[in-house]
């Protein structure tokens, strides 16, 4: 088995050459031009500037970056096409930075089968705006009984590389151990969405001194470090990649800090939404704020952060769950759980760590593009800007502050939770293989 197994068929590189000059690769150095050609990054440096090119962009001097990768989002195709579409999808992640993303299986029907999840896989590559990786579902119909058939799906022309139960957790335990058993063989990657269910039976929000006084019932941290604890003693016996979606809790970071001291073979997300929210948004029972797992406390979000900075928790996830307006602005209780997060996640990061002088570019370029394309095994995707690499990129403009408003968005959905807010810093560009995806912070409709 290769080490990077191959993806489906991808959509054609650029027939064209692009330029793009006055530009600082990870935002480090003096600006120099990079010429592409054929998809690829065929020179970098300030005399390429004299090389001709069939379009040029103009770089202002800002920072580039390794094309970003998100392996948690949901985009609702097929079945809730009214909330998210492959197409509007796809334009939310252009627009965010993104070019490759991993939309979860909890679609209608569930990607349980090759045919779903090759139909994704072609509407995303014949629109051309971002590589969209359908993960498969661990159980038939996310019902927790029965595996899937991974081989059939990680031998389909979709190339299936992750499975997930995303939305669910497999809380089986002998279920859990079967499906890490099987996906050893296909070398895929396992991500559990960790929650016991008997722990959150009718939960809306972190249980905690706020859910108490507001009258929620409470979706405790042991609910969620409980399968963390338990699916990180399976990897340290029985081996296979599992990887811990959306970690919320200090606990669990306490956790991951311990498996990977002991080199079990575990890795981890967070959400942009968990690093920055907390459960002091409930105050306004605005639904917008039901999310899965719920918002914390500070000091689990303290936590995720050094977690992220220290590598326990590998990288960025945004979970985009796009939901629409009537499962949204109903009673706290009745509302969907879920956030958008495609487009505003680059600018919540750089403003957490980069802005204030914390982190630099590298540490956005790990944690949003090279990590999440290691962990799945993405050829392609989160390579080093460097000669003979493929394209795909993405520009910050570090000079332009802008309010995230739904309005504006891509997204088909409208429930953001950082509506009003001030974003330090926006995506310009993206190109994926050569092409660009995204030209002044507008996505490229390709009809
Ligand atoms: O908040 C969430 N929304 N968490 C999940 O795990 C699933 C997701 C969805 O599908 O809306
Ligand atoms: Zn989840």
């Amino acid at each position: 088995m290769s080490n990077y197994p191959e993806t489906g068929r991808l959509s054609a590189p650029a027939d064209t050459t692009l330029r793009i000059d006055n530009i600082r690769p990870y935002g480090e150095g003096d600006p120099v031009s990079v010429l592409i050609e054929d998809g690829c990054i065929a020179a970098i440096g300030p005399e390429v500037a004299e090389q001709s090119a069939d379009d040029v962009i103009d770089g202002q001097g800002n920072v580039l970056l390794p094309g970003l990768v998100d392996m948690h989002v949901h985009l609702r195709e097929p079945g809730r096409e009214d909330t998210e579409t492959i197409a509007t999808g796809s334009a939310a992640a252009a627009k965010g930075g993104f070019t490759a993303v991993f939309t979860m299986a909890n679609t209608n029907p569930v990607t349980d089968q090759p045919v779903i999840a090759e139909s994704v896989w072609a509407k995303a590559q014949a629109l051309g705006l971002c590589d969209v990786h359908p993960v498969g579902s661990i159980t038939k119909g996310l019902a927790g009984k029965e595996l899937t058939e991974f081989g059939m799906m990680a031998r389909s022309d979709a190339k299936v590389r992750m499975f997930s139960d995303d939305g669910k957790c497999v809380d089986d335990p002998r279920l859990m151990r079967r499906a890490i058993e099987y996906s050893r063989g296909m070398d895929v990657l396992l991500a559990q969405h960790c929650e016991e269910p008997r722990l959150t039976e009718g939960a809306v929000a972190h249980e905690g001194e706020t859910a108490a006084r507001l009258g929620l019932r409470g979706w405790p941290r042991v609910a969620e470090e409980s399968i963390v604890a338990r699916d990180a003693l399976m990897a340290r016996d029985y081996g296979g990649r599992i990887h811990i979606c959306h970690a919320s809790t200090e606990g669990t970071v306490e956790l991951l800090r311990w498996a990977k001291g002991q080199d079990i073979p575990l890795s981890a997300e967070v959400t942009p939404h968990h690093l920055i929210l907390t459960d002091s948004r409930l105050e306004t029972f605005d639904g917008v704020n039901r999310v899965n797992p719920p918002l914390r406390e500070e000091r689990d979000t303290l936590a995720l952060r050094q977690a992220l900075i220290d590598g326990v928790v590998d990288c960025v996830a945004t979970d985009h769950a796009p939901h629409s307006s009537e499962e949204k602005c109903c009673e706290f209780d009745q509302a969907r759980p879920g956030m958008l997060g495609l487009e505003t996640s680059l600018a919540i990061i750089a403003d957490l760590f980069v802005i204030n002088g914390d982190q630099d570019w590298r540490f956005v370029a790990k944690v949003m593009s090279e990590r999440p394309a290691e962990i799945t095994k993405l050829p392609g995707h989160g390579r080093p800007i460097a000669e003979g690499e493929p394209a795909n990129l993405c520009v910050v403009d570090t000079n332009a502050s802008w309010t995230a408003e739904a309005k504006e968005m891509a997204s088909k959905s409208e429930n953001n939770p950082y509506e009003g807010m001030s974003m330090p810093v926006r995506v310009s560009t993206t190109i994926l293989r050569g092409k660009v995806t995204c030209r002044d912070g507008n996505p490229v409709t390709t009809d």
